[in-house]
């Protein structure tokens, strides 16, 4: 199992702190948010990572964390020109994944789960995970029938059919490079991972599982705030 982490993007939710750095080097707490779901990665015992940035900040990325030695890992960085969408990281990626098993994870992304039998046991198709929520209409939604198959996936839809969404962790097998060369770009322009996860359901390989504990997206003021009153209350082991 190889990992990628999607570290790129403008940030443009959160200008104008991120006018001259990248969203995913901006302190949670004592750390950089990227140091959370690079730690998500490691825990499930992940050791070749590669992490896709934007290529302004591509230097500050590697000046943060290096060859991966120090973590007990081996790191690849690859730039994402522009960003045409989270789906764009297999394209990139496909020379890293080989004929292997990948697990993306946003850089925006704070799980407390651990995901190590999740990532361990996966054997073909793709393992998302789920979360209730309540805002849906922010995210990918998931709808499921009575007997909880998934059974439709939409993204940010205007009137989600559901309250659960898909969380930025994604596991696939290595079939996902062909199926997202075969994306065409939705309407706002990007090849979105809602189309991609569509694939693997409508073969009847989309896994959807559930994400136990805290998950939150930083990807706003409010969500940032949060996370860092999340992750100080649980390293002060208050609250
Ligand atoms: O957080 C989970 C959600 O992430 C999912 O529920 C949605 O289905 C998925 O589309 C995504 O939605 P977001 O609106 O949060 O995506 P955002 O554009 O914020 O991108 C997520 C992260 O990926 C962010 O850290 C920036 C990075 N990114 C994004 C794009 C579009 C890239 O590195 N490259 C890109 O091309």
């Amino acid at each position: 199992m190889k990992g990628i982490i999607l570290a790129g993007g403008t940030g443009s939710r959160l200008f104008p702190i991120t006018k001259v750095t990248s969203k995913q080097l901006l302190p949670i707490y004592n750390k950089p948010m990227i140091y959370y779901p690079l730690e998500t990665l490691l825990k499930a015992g992940i050791t070749d990572i590669l992490i896709i940035v934007a290529p302004e900040h591509a230097g500050d990325f590697v000046n943060l964390l290096g060859s991966g030695k120090d973590f007990g890992a081996r790191f690849f960085y690859e730039v994402q020109d522009k960003p045409e969408g989270l789906a764009q990281a297999f394209m990139l990626g496909e020379g890293f994944i080989e004929d292997d098993h990948v697990t993306m994870i946003l850089g925006d992304n704070i799980f407390e789960d651990d995901f190590s039998e999740a990532i361990q046991t996966f054997e073909s198709g793709a393992r998302i995970f789920a979360k209730q929520v309540e805002d849906p209409h922010r995210f990918g939604v998931v709808h499921f029938s009575e007997d909880m198959v998934a059974e439709k996936i939409e993204e940010k839809p205007e009137h989600p059919e559901s309250d659960y969404a898909v969380t930025g962790l994604y596991i696939y097998d290595s079939s996902v490079v062909e199926k997202a060369k075969a994306l065409k770009p939705s309407a706002r322009g990007e090849y979105e991972i809602t189309d991609l996860n569509r694939l693997y359901l409508d073969d009847g390989t989309l896994d959807v599982a559930m994400v136990e504990g805290a998950w939150l997206d930083t990807g706003t003021f409010e969500s940032m705030y949060e996370a860092t009153e999340f992750v100080r209350s649980r390293e002060l082991g208050i609250g």
